[in-house]
């Protein structure tokens, strides 16, 4: 594994040991601190959108392991505006050791690692989500002591979050269910991917548009903002399409009852998700964020050390 762009570019060994790798760097991290494994190096990390998560978790998994990060925000590098992605890969990718970046157009981060001498991992693309859908499996891995033979459903928009949560399940042998509004699922290629996955994996893939019928019997119902970042010009059409797709009381009445909530967050409390959910007894988003940390330190030990 060179760099990590995408779910579907890598086997489902390579994602197990860094799940395995993962488990352990956190036990370690909790038992007094991490080796500095990655002493020396330095992470660029290029956000063309904003962050608290991706970026604190990656900064702080680069401190935890002794090495170093920069922040290069919208306003610094102007990737692909200033100057090209090609350009930027080099140069940036002769002062540090790897490059984190979150995207609009997934094809920057491709052309990135295409270009770039260091690796480079997706932070986020309008396509994907990979470090996210890492930490979730960490999560549901942690909570239930095994992955296998669980059923995830995600309700809401079949947009990046969802996508890489259906090829990791794929990768990891939950079955995966999703419920959208018409014209709101899944990208064509993406959904080919997971269920090419899926498929080699002997994983049941569904796709729904009643949110009652994805959830039935899930054990984790998943959600995300109904207007990602970049969409925000499409707030309110986008709010009367998503109505019913709210993940509340009344719909984990479907769920296993022993179902647990995740989020990627930020949430829109209220939209996607109520106030009552989200601070409720079977809400793990918060440890959720956490692993993101964990997850990331992963990603970083196996292709930076
Ligand atoms: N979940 C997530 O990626 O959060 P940020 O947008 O805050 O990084
Ligand atoms: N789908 C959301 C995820 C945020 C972490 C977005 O792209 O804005």
């Amino acid at each position: 594994m060179k760099h990590f762009l995408d779910l579907a570019s890598c086997s489902s060994d390579e994602l197990h040991e860094l799940v395995e790798l993962a488990l352990g760097l956190k036990a370690e991290w909790r038992d007094g601190g991490n080796e500095p494994m990655l002493r020396g190096k330095t992470l660029g990390m290029i956000f063309q959108k904003p962050s608290l998560r991706t970026r604190v978790s990656f900064e702080m998994a680069m401190r935890h392991l002794g090495g170093d990060a920069i922040m290069l925000g919208p306003q610094e590098i102007g990737l692909g505006v200033r100057e090209s992605v090609p350009d930027v890969a080099r140069v940036l990718s002769s002062y540090v050791q790897g490059i984190m970046a979150r995207v609009f157009d997934h094809r920057d981060v491709v052309e990135l690692a295409e270009y770039s001498r260091v690796p480079v991992i997706n932070g986020l693309s309008d396509d994907y989500h990979p470090c996210q859908a890492l930490a979730d499996i960490l999560t549901v891995r942690e909570n239930f002591g095994r992955l296998q033979g669980l059923k995830l459903a995600f309700v809401g928009d079949g947009n990046n979050v969802a996508a890489s949560v259906a090829l990791a399940c794929a990768h990891f042998g939950l079955d995966f269910s999703i419920a959208t509004p018409e014209g709101y699922e899944m990208k064509a290629p993406i959904r080919e991917q997971a269920c090419a996955i899926a498929a080699r994996n002997g994983i049941n893939l569904e796709m729904h548009t009643h949110p009652q019928v994805a959830v039935a019997g899930a054990d984790i119902v998943y959600t995300d903002t109904w207007v990602s970042m970049g969409q925000e010009a499409e707030a309110s059409e986008r709010a009367a399409e998503f109505g019913e797709f709210q993940v509340n009381a009344s719909l984990l009445r479907h769920a296993s009852s022993a179902a647990i909530v995740l989020h990627c967050l930020p949430a829109h409390r209220g939209d996607e998700i109520t106030d009552e959910i989200m601070d409720g007894a079977r809400s793990r988003v918060f440890e959720q964020a956490e692993n993101r940390l964990h997850a990331q330190k992963a990603i970083l030990a196996r292709i930076l050390a």
